[in-house]
């Protein structure tokens, strides 16, 4: 035989084997079109054996996909795309991927397999498709904390094998689904053991067929939404229930008697409505420990016997008609949190001697006019405004604060190492970048932080969850305990690499996945929902040659086998996508305006808006709703007719820009996507007008915080924490953006803060893309606000990252000081250094510190950050830090304020309460309570 010959016959044969282990050609169209469309995927995608070469975050099962888990993983895509052809997928975790800005679509119906969907916090939009309804197999549905709008879809009632459904933070809209005589229900929801539908908007009744008997839920959580109505009292036929949450709601009428035929109920939270009637009777709820029925509108009542006859360790009942005497046999060893403020209560208060020594107890306006302590313990209690108060006699306790207790720190006995760059030291004292995020529990069964019992057992059950998993997890610090605005108690975790310093992509996300599937039993918490930080440190991929070519070697013969699908699938995507741009308003761009910009804007993210809705939306462009104006024209809020509420940028006339400058702003602004960032929703391209449309953010300007008339109260801590998320904002800019942007009007008027307080860097109107002959980009103009212009710009013209730098320097003395950057002539580089230099550093700060700031001893870290702001501020651009140094220095002094800030949190513990209620659980334990010990990675540049 002719030698070729044998070897084409060897070959071939080969290939026979090959192709028998490779991926599914339908499957491998599938990947290979998520590889063309989505940003960030795995680097190891390569190839055409996604199963064989076990592509990261896919399983297969007989050459089908059946596991797709991208989690954490920062992978960015407007569109779903191909991922409902992967027709034997079961598992689908796309989780805390911020960058999906995607709907899910009706096709979503052909993953018949399905058991498990979760795509907790990322930015899917749009309606719920009725079509999920067909998924039967799903037993875990987790859409929380994504933007879905519309109504829940009734045909999730059909799903008769879904044990979990997280519906919660979205923004749903009308009535819980229950069955009639056409529809399901969520009421055919049997097997369902959660059903999470919080912080929504939705609105109606719950209705008395909504519960019942065959059900066997154990966590309804339903709080702050818009119910109204009464509670039915069928909820008291669910015997399996375990955490009831309906508070921030407008629930009235009467509580149901029944409720008390609850006998595994551990926590039960009715706060915020309009309950009438007499307080409820709990007697029989024998497993209660937690009950918040604050604020509602309750009957004159005595002390309810169960306060003393249930096993409780919290009682939340603040402005609940209360009156009478507290019984001394309330005061117990297991009671954590007594809160009755705004009550009648009345006569002698005695707690005995038997209470806990962190027993917390607000009994702020009430009638009391007696005190009586039998033992010395110092405990936090405040009788602010009562009767007894007048009299002077217990003074301390009538403006009582939390006693400065040590908390109780994980010790560990790390020498004190410093780490470089983006590494921190682990419990165990090895410097590895840790994947780190935070834990939301809907509910919780106490209430006493300081207590190590919770932190240990949350502890120790994450660590045996991902070894269990076998997940090379060195170790865990729980840190920051608090509690938000929902009253969910939250902790950040930093979680530590063992193998090497850092985790890979396929680690993260199944890391991910076992925090938010929540398979582990943990006793004194609800269920929870974790959300991650972009993971800092994923490996390149520099695969071998050598592999490389053996790889091609085989991929060649696939790819021939493989034309022909692929050629069809070509053809398909290409009608699709000529038939998405006749649809698209953006088809005509160019047409209406002459040409002149050249063809159809590139966007992601955003979409085209009509004048005439907006027109709508702010009522007409009304004055009532301007929110700001500038040279360009006004800012209006508006609420878009999807829900959003947004701000609109409209310029007037003489602020126009060309077609093709606007068509560039919005590609630009379109692509910039990052939680320190301020979002654009859409633009308006139309007779005649220009406007742009931004996330509206509700607490405005940093610089109106600090120095406004409605400023909120931004503390030392929360000050780190805006410079540390603009920070953050700049470096997307400058390093993640594509193509890079340079700001160049960094300011405090440009900063805004969301609800929570998280800093989004604002308005790009100045913006330079930096593309590769834009380095160095030299300009004729230059451009950007007095006072914060970087002086060697303006000098040679010449622009660079570090003119932001200059910039973002300003901001940091702007968060120390509260004043302008020009004030009476004087600019505050040279009045702060002038402070710098008086004789006595740092007292001789407190002549430019901001006087809102307290006591300079008690600001954690302020050395660290003058200088550090001083150093973004030098003369030459070379001199300055970059933006990753600066982040990297503001979480050094942020890890130090919050410890030394430690047990003198002034707490006030109520259901309202939305501050940190401590830093508890420190991840570098005692080791770093020096400061000397802290790790400075640039320090000798601040000192150059
Ligand atoms: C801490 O909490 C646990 C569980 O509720 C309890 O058994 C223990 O007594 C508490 N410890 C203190 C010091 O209060
Ligand atoms: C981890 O799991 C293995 C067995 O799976 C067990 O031997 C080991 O003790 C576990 N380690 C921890 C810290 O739980």
């Amino acid at each position: 035989m002719d030698p070729r010959i044998r070897l084409w016959v060897m070959i071939i044969c080969c290939e026979i084997i090959v192709v028998a282990a490779v991926t599914d050609l339908n499957d491998l169209a599938a990947l290979n079109a998520l590889k063309s469309s989505w940003k960030k995927l795995p680097r190891n995608w390569k190839g055409s054996d996604p199963c064989g070469r076990k592509w990261d975050g896919i399983n297969c099962t007989n050459s089908r996909v059946t596991n797709l888990v991208l989690a954490g993983i920062g992978v960015r895509t407007n569109d779903i795309g191909d991922i409902p052809s992967l027709s034997m997928l079961q598992y689908l975790d796309l989780s805390n991927n911020r960058g999906i800005r995607a709907t899910l679509p009706q096709s979503i119906q052909n993953l018949k397999n399905l058991t498990t969907l979760m795509l907790v916090g990322c930015s899917f939009r749009g309606p719920i498709p009725d079509s999920i309804g067909s998924l039967k197999q799903l037993v875990f549905l987790g859409l929380n904390n994504n933007s879905f709008i519309g109504t829940i879809p009734p045909s999730i009632g059909n799903l008769s094998n879904l044990s979990w459904l997280d519906l919660s933070d979205n923004q749903l809209t009308g009535t819980i689904p229950v069955s009639n005589a056409t529809s399901p229900g969520l009421n055919f929801l049997l097997k369902a053991k959660h059903m999470h539908l919080s912080n929504n908007r939705l609105t109606g009744p719950i209705r008395s067929q909504f519960f019942h008997s065959n059900m066997s839920l154990i966590h309804i959580i339903f709080n702050n939404n818009q119910l109204s109505g009464p509670i039915p009292s069928s909820i008291g036929s669910i015997k399996t229930l375990e955490v009831v949450r309906l508070d921030s709601n407008s629930l009235s009428g009467p509580v149901p008697q029944n409720l008390s035929n609850l006998q595994t109920v551990t926590e039960l939270y009715l706060s915020n409505n309009k309950l009438s009637g007499p307080v409820p009777n709990l007697l029989g709820m024998n497993s209660l420990s937690y009950v918040d029925m604050s604020n509602n509108s309750f009957d004159k009542s005595n002390i309810p016997s169960w306060f003393t006859l249930l096993p409780l360790n919290t009682i939340l009942m603040e402005n609940a008609q209360l009156q009478g005497e507290l019984p001394i046999d309330l005061f117990q060893p297991h009671l954590e949190s007594l809160v009755l403020s705004n009550n009648n209560l009345n006569g002698t208060l005695d707690i005995g001697n038997s209470y806990s020594s962190d027993l917390i107890v607000d009994l702020k306006n009430n009638s009391i006019t007696n005190f009586v302590q039998s033992s010395g313990y110092n405990l936090s209690l405040n009788i602010d405004n009562n009767p007894i108060c007048e009299s002077g006699s217990t003074g301390r306790y009538c403006t009582a604060r939390k006693p400065n207790t040590p908390n109780n720190l994980p010790t560990n006995r790390c020498p004190p190492l410093k780490c470089g760059s983006s590494k921190i030291l682990s419990p165990n004292c090895k410097c590895t970048n840790p994947y780190t995020g935070t834990i939301y529990f809907f509910s919780r069964s106490f209430s006493n932080l300081d207590n190590a019992t919770y932190y240990t057992t949350l502890h120790n059950t994450l660590m045996s969850a991902f070894n269990s998993s076998r997940l090379p997890v060195d170790s865990i610090a729980l840190s920051n305990a608090t509690l938000d605005e929902f009253n969910y108690l939250q902790y950040r975790v930093h979680i530590f690499p063992s193998s090497q310093d850092h985790f890979n992509r396929s680690s993260v996300a199944s890391i991910g996945t076992v925090i938010n599937r929540q398979l582990f039993p943990l006793t004194f918490y609800g269920p929870l929902f974790f959300l991650d930080e972009n993971y800092c440190c994923f490996p390149e991929n520099k695969s071998s040659n050598h592999g490389a070519i053996i790889g091609g070697v085989v991929d060649g013969f696939v790819v021939l086998l493989l034309i022909a699908s692929a050629i069809s699938y070509g053809i398909y995507q290409k009608r699709q996508a000529t038939k998405a741009k006749q649809n698209t308003p953006f088809g005509t761009w160019g047409v209406d305006n002459g040409n002149e910009a050249g063809g159809v804007p590139q966007l992601k993210g955003a979409r085209w808006c009509s004048f005439e809705e907006l027109r709508r939306c702010t009522n007409n462009f009304s004055e009532d709703n301007v929110i700001g104006s500038g040279g360009y024209g006004n800012v209006y809020k508006g609420t878009l007719d999807t829900g959003h509420v947004v701000a609109i940028k409209r310029a007037k006339q003489g602020s126009l820009q060309g077609a093709k400058e606007f068509k560039t702003e919005i590609e630009l602004l379109s692509r910039i996507h990052h939680k320190n960032v301020v979002a654009l929703v859409g633009f308006c391209y139309e007779q005649g007008e220009q406007m742009l449309v931004y996330e509206f953010i509700s607490n405005g300007t940093l610089k109106d915080n600090l120095t406004g008339e409605a400023r909120i109260r931004l503390d030392w801590i929360k000050r780190l924490k805006i410079a540390l998320d603009s920070a953050k904002g700049v470096i997307y800019l400058h390093e993640l953006a594509n193509p890079p942007i340079i700001h160049r009007d960094i300011k405090s008027n440009n900063i805004l803060l969301d609800v929570q307080l998280t800093a989004k860097v604002a308005d790009f109107g100045l913006s330079k893309l930096l593309g590769d002959e834009a380095k160095g980009y030299i300009s004729t103009d230059v451009k950007g606000t007095m006072g914060y212009m970087d002086p060697e710009y303006f000098r040679t013209h010449q622009l660079t990252e570090k003119s932001d730098v200059y910039s973002f320097g300003i901001v940091l003395l702007e968060l120390l000081t509260a004043r302008s950057p020009i004030k009476n002539g004087k600019h505050i580089v040279t009045e702060v250094q002038e402070a710098i230099d008086r004789p006595g550093y740092p007292n001789g700060l407190y002549a430019v510190l901001d006087s809102a700031l307290g006591a300079l001893q008690t600001l954690g870290g302020l050395t660290k950050f003058v200088d550090l702001a001083m150093s973004c501020v030098q003369e030459s651009g070379a001199d300055r830090p970059k933006v990753g140094e600066v982040v990297r220095e503001i979480e050094s002094i942020m890890d130090f304020a919050v410890l030394s800030a430690g047990g003198d949190s002034s707490l006030t513990f109520s259901s309202q309460s939305t501050g940190k209620v401590g830093d508890l659980y420190h991840p570098y334990g005692d080791s770093v309570s020096d400061a000397s010990s802290l790790s400075v990675p640039f320090e000798s540049e601040l000192r150059r």
